[in-house]
């Protein structure tokens, strides 16, 4: 670690996937965690303390954050499961949460939302920060809710909220889909860090990918607060390609929604659409000028 010099970050959800590449990554910068989860974390570092508890229950949360001078949002469903999950675990949770976040007064959330919430808009649009909500999932709603609170909860409260809406955090990313929204665990890293640290956020939506210049997302908002990704999706197109090709145009697969979507098997889940209506649209994009 670098020296655990800066201040006490907590992380909800922190036993999942996300939560632990994360605690390497700002224990590396130099900070101290509060885990917290409902399932156990045995494998404390130096400067870690973990905490079970479940983010729905408000008056525990707010006890644990106590000190604290920002937390890492994760717990979430992270699935599609049925409506009854998302509502008590990212609706009511993220209510819990951001509610035992002002209690405590710890006035800075870094939430982590998915490029799920965006995930009906065509593969090859480009979009940014002020592209319409377009869930693909049930999984993606509840995403979009948390944003919701973020947002009201730094304009009516003073709150600094940073909204990541990640790609996929992986070593590299995986396959076609992935090349236009994948993210580095460093990156990740890097973005945490501008949440807990910018002195003038307010709130700010971004997406958490790595560079992908001229893929699924302009990241100016990002850019702006000072991130500079490390790592490219670019080196690994041919590997990506070589197992992920390209389908004939007409082909069945070039027009599952999975295929002509951002939200890949998200998409596709469920689907009882019109293909045609994937296509790109006047309303993808709302512009304010
Ligand atoms: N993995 C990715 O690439 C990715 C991409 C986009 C967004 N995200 C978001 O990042 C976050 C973490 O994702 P992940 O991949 O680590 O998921 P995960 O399922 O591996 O981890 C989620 C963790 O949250 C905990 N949790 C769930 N409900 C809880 C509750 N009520 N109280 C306490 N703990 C609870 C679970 O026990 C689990 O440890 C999620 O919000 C997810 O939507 C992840």
């Amino acid at each position: 670690m670098a020296g655990s010099t800066n201040g006490l970050i907590a992380i909800t959800g922190a036993a999942g996937l996300v939560g632990t590449g994360l605690r390497l990554q700002l224990r590396e910068h130099g900070y101290r965690l509060v885990l917290l989860d409902r399932k156990p974390i045995t494998d404390c570092s130096e400067g870690e303390q973990a905490f079970l508890v479940d983010i729905t229950d408000q008056a525990a949360v707010t006890r644990h954050l106590a000190g604290c001078e920002a937390v890492v949002h994760l717990a979430s469903c992270t699935t599609d499961a049925p409506w009854s999950e998302q509502v008590t675990l990212s609706i009511e949770g993220s209510i819990s949460l951001f509610e035992a976040a002002r209690a405590a007064g710890v006035m800075r959330v870094i939430y982590a939302s998915s490029h799920h919430v965006v995930g009906y808009h065509p593969r090859s649009s480009v979009l940014d920060e002020h592209a319409v909500l377009k869930p693909d999932s049930r999984y993606g709603v509840g995403k979009a809710f948390g944003e919701s609170i973020g947002a009201m909860m730094a304009y009516k409260y003073d709150m600094r909220v940073l909204a990541i809406r990640i790609g996929n955090v992986n070593t590299k990313p995986i396959d076609r889909r992935r090349m236009g929204n994948w993210i580095s665990w460093r990156d990740l890293g890097q973005l945490v860090t501008i949440g807990i640290t910018h002195p003038t956020l307010c709130f700010e939506v971004v997406y958490g990918i790595s560079d992908a210049t001229g893929r699924d997302y302009h990241n100016d908002a990002a850019y702006a607060l000072g991130y500079r990704p490390q790592d490219r999706s670019e080196p690994f197109e041919a590997e990506v390609l070589a197992h992920d090709p390209i389908p004939a145009t007409g082909s069945e697969q070039a027009h599952a929604p999975s295929e002509m979507t951002k939200g890949g098997a998200f998409s596709d889940n469920e689907f009882a659409g019109s293909s045609a209506r994937l296509l790109p649209r006047l309303s993808d994009r709302k512009i304010f000028s």
